[in-house]
């Protein structure tokens, strides 16, 4: 196991399309997994995507605790889920704003539009496959470490640029970016 190195926006490897994994069981995939676990831990982020560790791959993980759900509906609290070759689909066209933060961007936060809804699946390392129907903040961080998978950063979906700063200069304002800030 190692903590991995993570790409901070501007490295083009956060700007690529990550390649499909082909042999989703390989010792290889299994190692990476594993060191990405730990650099994710580490960080104390709630998700992470292969690229931000400089691997161009379609892998991700993420959790969702139980403080972030809002508990209703389909925004439901998610134990650490590893998703390879994951395809998200959004399940309508409502979109909700909510604050965003990334280890490959630190320090920064900002609220981004999102499908309320989605439904998501991939494999997961031993190739079993899942599939899962997500909202809110769920639904939110599938959809960041998906996008990391074909070159976007959160900023890149914003629409209104005043509401990204800095983390401590925003919470100061908004109680609710602290949390976000972490991920
Ligand atoms: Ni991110």
């Amino acid at each position: 196991m190692a903590i991995l190195k993570i790409a901070r926006m501007g490295h083009p490897v956060l700007r690529q399309r990550a390649a499909e994994i082909t042999d989703v069981t390989a010792p290889a995939i299994r190692q990476l997994i594993a060191d990405m676990l730990e650099t994710m831990e580490d960080a104390d982020g709630a998700g992470l995507a292969a690229p931000q560790v400089h691997v161009p791959l379609r892998l991700v993980m993420f959790h969702v605790p139980a403080h972030r759900a809002s508990g209703t509906g389909e925004d439901q609290p998610a134990g650490l889920t590893v998703l390879i070759n994951p395809v998200v689909d959004p399940l309508g066209p409502e979109k909700a704003m909510g604050w965003e933060g990334c280890l490959s961007v630190p320090g920064m936060v900002g609220s981004v539009p999102r499908f309320e809804r989605i439904q998501y699946r991939g494999f997961t390392p031993d190739g079993q496959l899942v599939q899962r129907t997500a909202s809110g903040f769920h639904a939110r961080v599938v959809q960041h470490e998906c996008d990391h998978l074909d070159g976007i950063l959160y900023p890149m979906r914003m629409t209104d640029m005043s509401l990204f700063g800095f983390a401590d200069e925003m919470t100061r304002r908004h109680r609710e970016v602290e949390e976000a800030a972490r991920d």
